[in-house]
């Protein structure tokens, strides 16, 4: 039998996401603190929950998609939150990104109510999220893994178990310090280009197919050039990926340079007010 699945967080990535679950046929509940997000899927068969206790009362397994730390700690613990509507044998999966390490103490706190956790941060942007061919990295009990592999192929295409608790996230932080890093080397290569007085469609064809050729060149240099600055991923995001990174970083005693500036140049960019621009918007803050 399909587990019952309860969706909190409607957002770029939650919204295509609970449709996919959907279309997969999973009994679908959903609740997102803005509730007009939730008519899209009410319209496609999903039942909207009054609160995120109601929705782990109607669910087998509750998946979050919110933006951060504190964002998810308030949709589990904080007062009508999933905490409240738990029960022995549920299981939470939270694919946001967020501190591995903050992760690995809400687990902790869920299995003391006999629930399992698992940290399952994806990556592949808006359209693989719509087009459920997410990446999945997992960390937690790997039986709890095993049994919701299920709905995470419903979601995705390359779905890893990285190992326990808290390792899904770190695998996340691996991958947004590359990710970062590969924005700000397509931003600043665009902005050369443009400088140079280049033909900027010649550039991305032929920079594209050789040694610099990158996701982030493919997916986002032809939104630089169509001057479309829609978020498919926010910059506030990237920039709070990276406070992260040099959290976490920081506390096991390393440096990472290259991130550190990363960082400040999205923070410039929130700064200078393109925060909710998607990750291309970086550019604008070099012209
Ligand atoms: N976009 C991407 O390409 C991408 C890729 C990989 C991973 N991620 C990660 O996925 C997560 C979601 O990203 P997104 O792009 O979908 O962001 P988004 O569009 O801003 O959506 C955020 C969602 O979280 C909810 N939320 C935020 N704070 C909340 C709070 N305190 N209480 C309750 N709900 C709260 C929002 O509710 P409202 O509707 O009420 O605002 C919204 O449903 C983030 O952790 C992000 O880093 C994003």
């Amino acid at each position: 039998m399909r587990e019952k699945i309860g969706f909190i967080g409607l957002g770029i990535m939650g919204q295509p996401m609970a449709q996919n679950l959907l279309r997969a046929g999973f009994p679908l509940t959903v609740f997102n603190r803005t509730r007009s997000r939730c008519q899209p899927l009410v319209a496609a068969g999903a039942t909207e929950a009054p609160s995120a206790a109601a929705l782990a009362q109607q669910s087998d397994v509750i998946i979050t998609v919110v933006s951060d730390t504190p964002d998810v700690e308030h949709v589990l613990f904080d007062p009508d939150g999933v905490w409240d509507g738990l029960a022995p044998g549920k299981v939470v999966i939270d694919m946001s990104t967020i501190s591995a390490d903050a992760t690995v103490k809400f687990a902790e706190k869920l299995k003391s109510r006999g629930c399992q956790m698992l940290d399952a941060p994806i990556s592949g942007g808006q359209q693989g999220a719509i087009r459920g061919t997410l990446t999945i990295m997992v960390g937690g009990d790997r039986a709890t893994f095993e049994r919701c592999r299920p709905i995470f192929e419903a979601l995705g295409e390359r779905i890893v178990y990285m190992g326990g608790s808290g390792c899904g996230q770190r695998t996340k932080m691996v991958n947004q310090v590359i990710a970062a890093l590969n924005i700000v080397a397509m931003t600043e290569g665009l902005h050369l280009a443009r400088k140079a007085g280049l033909d900027l469609e010649r550039v991305l064809e032929v920079v594209s197919s050789g040694a610099a050729g990158s996701w982030m060149l493919t997916h986002l240099g032809p939104k630089v050039l169509d001057g479309d600055f829609s978020p498919g991923f926010m910059i506030e995001l990237q920039q709070k990926d990276l406070r992260l990174v040099l959290e976490w970083i920081e506390r096991i005693g390393d440096d990472l340079p290259g991130a550190r500036l990363a960082y400040s140049l999205f923070t410039e960019a929130v700064t200078k007010g393109f925060g909710e621009q998607g990750t291309q918007g970086l550019i604008n803050i070099y012209e």
